[in-house]
């Protein structure tokens, strides 16, 4: 969306980078997380290294960190310090349980996240409640706070265009993961989660049904919807075993044409590779091909914002370590090669 993401790592490289499996020394994680960032080195344990990034707080909008709380204190860098270099600065922790409550100093994973949250619970739930539990897919519990301290960035940002003054966002997983529930309100109100709550609702919210070549998810609200589904399928009176013969024969192409173009809401079941070849997520560029020097083209997951119609360009690769070191501490801070490279000797960068 137009900023410039400088990713500060310590020499070491950051812990993302060895998530495995390792393809050519690249992680998949690592060349997910962190396209379309440039990537710098720096010891921010060593007085230079401070220095340099109290230079680079000067020049930024936006420091976003992901420690444990208390670390960046430790560093000498903490909110206190950082809005005394800029105090325009934006400065968004990401934390397991937030800087504040008598968790604050546990640490976490997407996994303790949802285990703490209800997440996992919630998890059993979908499957059988009796049954063993499951952690969701795609680290949700760091993908949700990463959006959660997004808006709050934003927010911030459109709080000091106002007033000139910066700000700290404070994001938790636990907190994120719970903002998202609405079984906390199902639960609360009427004894039930989400998921029992859909599958008390008989075929209305939504249904899984096999066709003979695969499977189909249908959601056939009250209204149109259903009155369009009863029409097509001839269906007189709604049951899930009625909805279940009616798919049974036909393909999966043939009942996503005639149901989408009737205004019935349907889909298929498509795994990754199905995904990648759906005519909408492609004509939205929704997979974009990114050329890693690494690994090769490969494809990754596109941008879902679209400002004027225009697609925004997500396809430069994640950066090796400490590959933006000459360009960004000579480019923000007017650092010369021979100094980045006396720096770089002395174990700073
Ligand atoms: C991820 C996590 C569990 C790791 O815990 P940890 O290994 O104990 O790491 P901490 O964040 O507490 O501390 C990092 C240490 O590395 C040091 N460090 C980090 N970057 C550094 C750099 N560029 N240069 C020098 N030191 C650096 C910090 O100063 C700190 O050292 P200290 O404890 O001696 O002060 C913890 O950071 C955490 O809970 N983060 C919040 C939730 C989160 O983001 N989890 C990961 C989601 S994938």
């Amino acid at each position: 969306m137009g900023a410039d993401v400088v990713k500060i790592e310590p020499l070491w490289g950051e812990m993302t980078r060895m998530f495995p499996p390792l393809v050519k020394g690249l992680s998949p994680y690592f060349a997910f997380l962190g396209r379309c960032k440039r990537g710098v080195t720096l010891d921010l344990k060593k007085s230079r290294g401070k220095e340099l990034f109290e230079e680079l707080v000067r020049k930024s909008d936006v420091v976003l960190e992901n420690f444990s709380p208390g670390t960046m204190d430790r560093l000498g860098l903490g909110w206190e310090r950082l809005r005394e270099l800029n105090p325009g600065i934006v400065y968004a922790s990401i934390s397991g349980f937030g800087h504040s409550g008598p968790w604050r100093d546990f640490r976490s994973y997407d996994p303790i996240a949802q285990a703490a949250s209800g997440f996992m619970w919630l998890m059993r739930d979908v499957v059988d409640s009796e049954g063993d539990f499951f952690v969701a897919p795609e680290a949700i519990a760091d993908t949700v706070p990463g959006f959660t301290a997004l808006i709050g960035i934003l927010a911030a940002l459109f709080n000091r265009h106002n007033t000139g003054a910066g700000d700290r966002v404070d994001v938790a997983q636990l907190d994120s993961m719970i903002a998202i529930q609405q079984s906390v309100s199902f639960w609360n109100l009427a004894g039930t989660t989400f998921t029992q709550a859909i599958k008390g609702a008989g075929p209305s919210v939504y249904g899984l049904y096999e066709a003979s070549d695969g499977w189909v998810m249908l959601s056939l609200t009250a209204g149109r919807i259903t009155d369009n589904f009863m029409a097509l399928s001839g269906i007189e009176e709604l049951s899930v075993e009625r909805i279940a013969e009616w798919v049974k024969p036909r393909k999966t192409a043939e009942v996503i044409e005639l149901l989408s173009s009737n205004g019935v809401p349907v889909a298929p079941v498509d795994d990754l590779d199905m995904v990648q070849e759906n005519p909408q997520a492609v004509a939205r560029k929704m997979f974009v091909e990114v050329d890693d020097p690494r690994v090769g083209r490969h494809l990754q997951p596109g941008f879902p914002l679209r400002f004027g119609g225009e697609d925004m360009d997500v396809s430069t690769p994640a950066p090796g370590l400490g590959e933006h070191n000459l360009e960004v501490y000579s480019e923000l801070l007017g650092l010369s090669e021979e100094e980045v490279a006396v720096l770089h000797r002395e174990g700073v960068v």
